[in-house]
């Protein structure tokens, strides 16, 4: 843990910053993430955070004149903060405030306080950290809620009465969550159990703001922390319900299935091991969500969870459209990764074919790797004999893939006849005979029965259009 609070504050903006309040003659300080990702030693934060005694958007007036190139000003008036843009910093300023509550309304009144009163609204002890920006305290830190000694013991705690601080902001539940996951640290009992109590004030919060600490959540080195605790506080079935309804192992004549909630958190944290993408993660988190409704027994093969690939990547335009996430190519990227979950799987158990390979490719396209990374993660066996067969088939699969791509170039598959050909070819206009024939020459490259060529499949064309009774214009008249 460092210590050295000056050193916080060596950059020469600070500098500005303290000259700019002493003109204004203001109490001010460097608050929040910035202080407590210093003494974590994380990589010197670029979001600085300001609080002054007194207006934040004065302040930020003054320093942004001081600042060479003058710097633009934005000010948010109905929150009375202000931003201001320099080189890669976003210096936030604003007044200390304090809440105070009025006998005839339960709705509490902003007014300007004192730099405590401000840390005490603030979420939790390890962002009420202070960091002195005047002459005669300069660089002391600020810490009336024993912030650093949480920091130290690695604990989320809130600086009042938990159930105050989270009523404030329902979505705080979630930030306790994000921060114990990122930082692994553990979120203290009380907390814990205000969270539990008042999960369902979640329903309040705004779906970009809940997806938004999603996100940082799924990005975590090992996501499965913050994704347990949501699942511990029942957060979880108001956020992801078709994850909750993954949980639970059932037995029918003696056959259980895996718990595929538990199975799907493993997944997520093998995939978080290999890749930095969100949406691949994303897609591990919702790979197998079609599993519970298409759960059935069956007497004789056991359980089954028929077409549960189609099922869930219908699911996630529903997921991501209820909780406004993007609908475009992202969504687009999850819904084909949880689609074609299942068929490299196919192909390692059974010999595999030059054909099947193709039409894998040609299914994922550029995704192909992005999918051999979900499945390579999809191994939970604990059994070590088999998790070792199973990456050694993935490989053999990875292999033909090589050779195959190698050889016919389907990853971007361009239909080696176009339509205008057909057309011209045979003398016809736009109709569905020339979809047929696009469509018979891709499944027979695919196939394997003429190689991915202009002349091959030329030859493939004319053949396909005699049988549709179509003649090719050198044969006409
Ligand atoms: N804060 C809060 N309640 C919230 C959001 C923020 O009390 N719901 C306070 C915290 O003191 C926080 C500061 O506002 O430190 C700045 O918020 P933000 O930039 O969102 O968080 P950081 O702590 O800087 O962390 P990160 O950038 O990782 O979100």
């Amino acid at each position: 843990m460092r210590k050295d609070t000056k050193e916080a504050i060596s950059n020469p903006v600070f500098t500005k910053i303290v000259d700019s309040s002493r003109d204004l003659d203001l109490e001010t300080y460097v608050i929040g993430g910035f202080v407590r990702d210093f003494l974590l030693g994380n990589k010197a934060p670029k979001d600085i955070d300001i609080v002054t005694v007194g207006s934040g958007i004065a302040l930020a007036r003054k320093v942004a004149e001081k600042l060479s190139g003058k710097p633009r000003v934005q000010v948010f008036k109905n929150f009375g903060t202000a931003m201001v843009h320099y080189q890669d910093f976003e210096l936030e300023f604003v007044g200390a405030r304090k809440e105070s509550y009025r006998k005839e309304s339960r709705k509490p009144t902003v007014e300007n306080g004192s730099l405590e009163d401000d840390q005490k609204r603030r979420d939790f002890t390890i962002n009420t950290l202070a960091i002195s920006l005047n002459k005669s305290t300069y660089g002391q830190l600020l810490d009336p809620f024993q912030g650093l000694q949480d920091l130290q013991k690695g604990i989320i705690r809130t600086p009042l009465d938990p159930e105050i601080t989270y009523s404030d902001d329902p979505l705080r539940m979630l930030r306790a969550i994000r921060f114990a996951a990122q930082l692994d640290f553990e979120i203290e009992i009380s907390s814990l159990q205000a969270i539990t109590t008042h999960k369902e004030r979640i329903r309040i919060v705004s779906r970009e703001r809940i997806v938004d600490e999603l996100h940082k959540i799924m990005l975590c080195k090992k996501p499965s922390t913050g994704l347990r605790l949501l699942h511990k506080t029942e957060l979880m079935p108001l956020i992801l319900p078709e994850l909750s309804a993954l949980e639970g192992i059932e037995e029918v004549e003696g056959q259980r299935h895996k718990d595929n909630f538990w199975h799907t958190l493993e997944v997520v944290d093998n995939i978080s091991r290999n890749t930095d993408d969100l949406w691949l993660r994303w897609a591990a988190l919702l790979h197998d969500i079609g599993k519970a409704p298409t759960k059935k027994f069956d007497k004789k093969i056991g359980w089954t969870f028929h077409a549960h690939e189609f099922v869930g990547s219908k699911m996630v335009y529903k997921l991501f459209k209820r909780l406004r996430m993007p609908l475009n190519e992202k969504m687009k990227f999850v819904q084909k990764m949880v689609l074609l979950s299942s068929r490299p799987v196919i192909l390692s158990k059974d010999f595999v074919t030059d054909s099947a390979v193709r039409r894998l490719i040609f299914d994922a396209g550029d995704h192909i790797d992005a999918l051999m990374t979900l499945c390579e993660a999809d191994i939970t066996t604990k059994n070590p004999a088999r998790q070792k067969k199973y990456l050694r088939n993935f490989k053999l699969v990875r292999k033909k893939i090589t050779e195959v791509e190698e050889r016919d170039r389907i990853r971007n598959f361009q239909p080696p006849i176009s339509g205008e050909l057909i057309m011209a070819t045979f003398n016809i206009p736009p109709s569905k005979e020339i979809g047929v024939i696009k469509d018979a020459i891709k499944e027979a490259i695919l196939d394997g029965e003429i190689p991915n060529e202009h002349q091959p499949a030329y030859k493939f064309m004319l053949d396909q259009g005699r049988k549709l009774g179509l003649k090719p214009i050198k044969d006409q008249d």
